[in-house]
């Protein structure tokens, strides 16, 4: 089955074949076809190039749907690479909490945060898991997303970490996303280990990881390594255990406060080091070089009113930066990429082309699937997003919180 786009206003390639991210200067260039048109086939994109070479071959047989995108911009799907979208309840009570003075610290150490999501996932069942889920799957694909990771950790139990790792697994093999799961039994230690905080990692490295990895329940393994949740020393080894098991590491790091977490990451080629609101000459140093993806999260930064990265600083000194939303009950209860762009422009003083690049490519480098996604390439797959008639692809980020999105293609599907 064959899609064609046609007369596409600009169609945002984004980079070229081949190109695996973008880091420093790269990241203000962005490839654009202006009136173009896409090809699509069997879930895969066959080809663009301008309107006047859309020939009637093309159009010949097997064409089965033709869409008209005058006035319209074409982008590659958004990549998420950093989300936690599978929990069993929202949490609007610290929301409030917050608001009256309490922080986010305050919070988790009287057993709110991260530790009431994991009770609440000890009640939720599978069924119910797996369908609240598939509703936020289906929001943020609306909203542009065509690729997202996402982490357990909302368990913090055996048998709670596979619940919501299994619920990953149903949601790979249903939803027309792509997904990659990351185990992040290393969110926080449950209250009853008390002190014992070497009881809980053994309980990761020894009886977690050992059925995760019989099962191929995850792709990557991730830990809280900051300030009240993990030292780099206690990630390091929950992370070398991971390693032994296949699984390459993405760190998160650096949120609370400069307890080492990114020189971790980097210690252990992580795929990516995520947060970083507390970095400085130190980790941008580490990082320089690396095939680590530096991602920040403005979600988080924005709703628990976090110091913003210094991203301007990291692209400057040459680094990569990835942005993803970080779709969570605690710290972003959003995943709309097209916001996530937007705050990239207004609160790190990325340029639209920054934030794009930012939002495909590197981010699809961060989930280990630039191979697939992240730019319109021959032989990529056919996730793309049409926007209604807008002046031009900066509109995304201008309009922060309208929905330009007007029609989804996912595996060369209008969803
Ligand atoms: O990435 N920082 C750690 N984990 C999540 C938030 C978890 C929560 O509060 O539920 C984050 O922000
Ligand atoms: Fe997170």
């Amino acid at each position: 089955m064959r899609i064609v786009l046609e007369n596409i206003k600009e169609l945002v390639q984004v980079a070229g074949c081949g190109v695996r991210f973008k880091a420093g200067k790269e990241m203000a260039s962005l490839s654009v076809l202006r009136n173009a048109y896409l090809v699509m086939r069997d879930g895969i994109i066959e080809g663009f190039g301008p309107m006047k070479d859309l020939n009637d071959e093309t159009l010949d047989n097997d064409v089965l749907i033709e869409l008209d995108c005058s006035n319209r911009v074409v982008m590659p799907s958004f990549c998420d690479s950093h989300t936690h979208l599978v929990y069993a309840a929202s949490r609007e009570q610290e929301f409030t909490d917050r608001i009256k003075g309490l922080s986010y610290e305050e919070i988790a150490k009287r057993g709110g945060g991260i530790l009431n999501s994991a009770e609440a996932m000890a009640r939720v069942s599978e069924e119910e898991l797996y369908d609240s889920a598939m509703r936020r799957l289906h929001e943020i694909a609306m909203q542009g997303t065509g690729a997202v990771e996402i982490k357990s950790g909302y368990g913090l139990s055996t048998a709670t970490e596979l619940k919501m790792l299994r619920v990953i697994r149903r949601l790979k093999k249903d939803s027309p996303m792509v997904i990659k799961a990351t185990f992040l039994g290393a969110h926080a230690v449950p209250e009853k280990y008390g002190d014992d905080r070497s009881k809980y990692i053994g309980k990761i490295i020894h009886e977690m990881l050992p059925v995760i990895a019989a099962e191929d329940l995850a792709d990557y393994i991730d830990v809280f390594c900051d300030q009240g949740f993990f030292t780099p020393l206690e990630s390091e080894q929950i992370l070398m255990a991971g390693m032994k098991h296949g699984l390459r590491p993405k760190v998160h790091a650096n949120e609370l406060g400069r307890t080492g977490g990114v020189q971790v990451g980097v210690k252990y080629n992580a795929l990516s080091v995520d947060h970083l609101e507390h970095i400085g000459a130190d980790e941008i140093e580490a990082l320089k070089g690396r095939e680590t993806m530096p991602t920040v999260l403005p979600g988080a930064a924005f709703f628990l009113n976090l110091p913003y990265s210094p991203v301007r600083e990291m692209i400057d000194s040459g680094l990569p930066v990835a942005l993803a939303s970080d779709y969570n009950p605690g710290s972003s209860p959003s995943g709309n990429m097209s916001f996530m762009a937007a705050m990239g422009c207004i609160k790190y003083n990325m340029s639209p082309e920054e934030v794009i690049n930012a939002t495909t490519i590197n981010s699809a480098y961060a989930m280990g699937v630039d191979g697939i996604c992240g730019s319109i390439c021959a032989g990529k797959m056919g996730n793309v997003f049409i926007t209604k008639e807008i002046p031009s692809y900066s509109s995304i980020p201008y309009h922060y919180a309208t929905n330009l999105i007007e029609t989804v293609i996912l595996d060369g599907q209008i969803i």
